[in-house]
């Protein structure tokens, strides 16, 4: 197969993970007979720095000529940066909106699985003595809700008001519970839909869509749970859910809980689909700037985020698993990056501390 993929490596630890991640697909390709053809595109405060925007119309068409697009992270130390001191629709993370926007990616998928090698750094407590086992996936709204609403600063009687709006209307939130309940037929059967219906008007119409869904899938076994219940479940007992789906604002939040229970949030990918098989490919995590250009950053998230890319936009199934074998294998191996290190002094001589590039390197060799 010829893939053509638009890549966005960004700022901060983003070239580093992204080289990475590009070096096991490029393992896939000569294995399995593809060829893969970069598009390199700017964005962030990269883009900001070459065209004083952090998206050009010019970034966006390129990646809608693709198939997919591949991304590392944007963003720099809000402290220290001076893309900070641009207005807000400026700034680096405004042109993650906008392309998230512009591609009509409203489905976020965000897997968040404990990978038994890993067990060791989980922050939860072992259970009735055991590990902990779990393996769930947020499927986050993307395109609505407070990121997207009207937004204004203010002065209001003398005072400094600021507002934000969270708007939902309820094709929205259909075609999310549809993507929701599709997963869960594949995977465990079960949608925790997570919404604050006991104070919100969009989580009261949320629930209300939810359970017209839910009748759509009697074989799929549907609950609703309140977002601040949520976040204590996932470090109760992550092991209850399979599917749990919800809107821009708690997704995000219940994304970075989840990922730092599976050890680090360096392990956890993420898809952002539409309509159709394009998708956006990129680690839930950020760009890390503090250690930028150290080569010490965790690839892993972004190489898993390549495997979701094989399987969601190119159909590659045996590509995709091959890369999560491999990166399980690395696991396996006791090849550890900085941040998967255990605390624990005896474990942690059981492991072989390596750098990003060795990570992607070794993984790639696996393949
Ligand atoms: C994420 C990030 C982004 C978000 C930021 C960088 C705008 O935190 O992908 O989770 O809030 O969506
Ligand atoms: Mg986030």
């Amino acid at each position: 197969m010829d893939m053509n993929i638009a890549r966005i490596c960004g700022d901060g630890i983003g070239p580093e993970i992204t080289a990475a991640a590009s070096g096991v697909l490029g393992a896939i390709a000569l294995k399995y007979g593809h060829s893969i053809t970069y598009h390199d595109i700017l964005m962030g405060g990269c883009s900001i720095d070459r065209y004083g925007v952090p998206l050009t119309e010019e970034a966006v068409r390129t990646a809608k000529s693709c198939g997919a697009v591949l991304m590392g992270s944007i963003g720099g130390d809000p402290a220290v940066s001076p893309w900070y001191q641009l207005p807000p629709d400026k700034r680096p993370e405004a042109g993650l909106l906008a392309i998230r926007r512009e591609l009509g990616l409203y489905a976020n998928l965000r897997p968040a699985y404990l990978f038994p090698e890993l067990a060791a750094s989980c922050p939860l407590a072992a259970r009735d003595g055991k590990p902990r086992s779990f393996d769930l996936i947020i499927v986050r709204e993307l395109t609505g809700g407070l990121y997207f609403g009207a937004r204004r600063t203010e002065t209001v009687n003398g005072v400094l008001t600021a507002t934000d709006t969270a708007v939902y209307n309820e094709n929205e939130i259909r075609r999310i519970m549809k993507s929701a309940f599709e997963i869960a037929r594949r995977r465990r059967k079960k949608v925790t839909s997570v919404d604050k219906a006991n104070v919100l008007d969009t989580s009261r119409l949320w629930r209300k869509i939810a359970a017209a869904q839910a009748a759509d899938y009697p074989d799929v076994r549907f609950e609703n749970i309140l977002v601040d219940n949520c976040a204590m479940q996932l470090v109760r007992e992550p092991e209850q859910f399979d599917v749990i789906v919800t809107e821009n604002m708690f997704g995000d939040i219940l994304s970075d809980e989840a990922s730092m229970i599976t050890g680090s949030i360096g392990m956890l990918p993420s898809a952002s689909l539409g309509e159709g098989s394009f998708g956006l490919y990129e680690p839930s995590h950020g760009s890390a700037p503090d250690i930028a250009g150290k080569n010490i950053a965790n690839p892993i998230a972004t190489i898993l985020s390549a495997a979701m890319l094989l399987r969601y936009s190119f159909g590659l199934q045996r590509e995709a698993d091959a890369v999560e074998h491999a990166v399980r294998s690395v696991l396996t191996d006791g090849l550890r990056t900085a941040d998967l290190l255990p605390k624990d002094p005896e474990e942690a001589k059981k492991c072989r501390p390596v750098t990003c590039s060795e990570m992607g390197e070794q993984i790639a060799a696996r393949i």
